[in-house]
């Protein structure tokens, strides 16, 4: 096309992708042309801002490493993370979430009934539940790895003053399905807001908090790999999560214990345990695959 107008402009990059263009890259590229050059047009954009967007892109590769990576934050608090997400989620089963940046591989293993609290500070939480079918079947030797923060909202990979795999575990179930561990409270925490994700924040009169919660995720020959979080019903931040994880069906409740006789069955910290505690539990079902 050789006289390119506005109105044009979106066809004629279409026709410009060669016949051997994969489909589904036509297709993907087909509608981002559509709704940028639509973006475009509809906000009238100018030089200025057009330059404003690509410096942002910018300063987010600049401040961007193997350890922090700020596009993936950008996508996570422009809701694109989560949208993802859900679009890929199956309806059935426990709802997934984000997975996060401070996911790291080889956890020290827990048994059932395990304490991943250990020295930490905070109020003590027996967690437990059940990893099952839509059915109700219990999976048995399904695998759970859990993280969280320690009560200074920090995880393990942000603080030196925590041991490497603090607040982390690999959990196998057995033929009941049950899961069980004693831990702490984690805390709210910001997302980091010292880059351009954080001049995003501030610009738009947005808060970097996220509610607290228990990072899972949990996996069965069979079954689609759940990676999900749970939030307690009584956080601050629930109905304003800075990356959009929240889903009515991942909210739990602290049950808060005044007697001993209150404590699970099968737990290692059954003598250590001291009274007020708190007690969650939480199911977790798996779709097939
Ligand atoms: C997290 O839950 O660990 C997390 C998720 C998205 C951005 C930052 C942190
Ligand atoms: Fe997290």
């Amino acid at each position: 096309m050789r006289t390119v107008t506005k109105e044009t402009i979106t066809a004629a990059f279409l026709a410009y992708c060669g016949d051997d263009t994969n489909p589904r890259l036509r297709f993907i590229l087909e509608k981002l042309a559509h709704h940028l050059h639509d973006f475009a047009r509809e906000t009238g954009l100018t030089h200025a801002e057009w330059r404003k967007g690509l410096e942002l892109l910018q300063k987010t590769g600049e401040i961007t490493t193997p350890e922090r990576n700020e596009y993936v934050l950008m996508s996570d608090v422009l809701g694109l993370s989560s949208l993802v997400d859900m679009i890929n989620s199956p309806d059935i089963g426990t709802p997934s979430s984000v997975l996060g940046p401070f996911h790291i591989l080889g956890a020290p293993d827990l048994p059932v009934g395990g304490d991943m609290r250990q020295d930490n500070d905070g109020a003590a939480v027996i967690v437990s539940g059940y990893v099952r079918t839509p059915q109700g079947t219990p999976i048995k030797g399904a695998e759970i790895e859990i993280w969280q923060t320690a009560d200074n909202g920090l995880y393990s990979n942000q603080d030196e003053q925590q041991p490497e795999y603090n607040l982390r575990a690999h959990m196998v179930v057995g033929e009941d399905g049950l899961y069980r561990f004693s831990t702490v409270r984690p805390a709210p925490y910001t997302v980091p807001d010292d880059g351009p994700v954080g001049e995003l924040l501030h610009a738009t009169g947005r808060h970097p908090w996220r509610p607290s919660h228990l990072h899972f995720i949990i996996t069965a020959p069979g079954y689609r790999t759940l990676v999900t979080e749970v939030f307690p019903s009584d956080d601050p931040y629930l109905d304003e999560d800075a990356v959009f994880g929240v889903r009515e069906r991942l909210i739990m409740n602290y049950v808060e214990q005044t007697s001993l006789d209150a404590r699970p069955d099968g737990l290692d910290i059954a003598d250590r345990l001291t009274v007020p505690f708190f007690t969650v539990d939480f199911d977790f079902v798996l779709a097939e695959e």
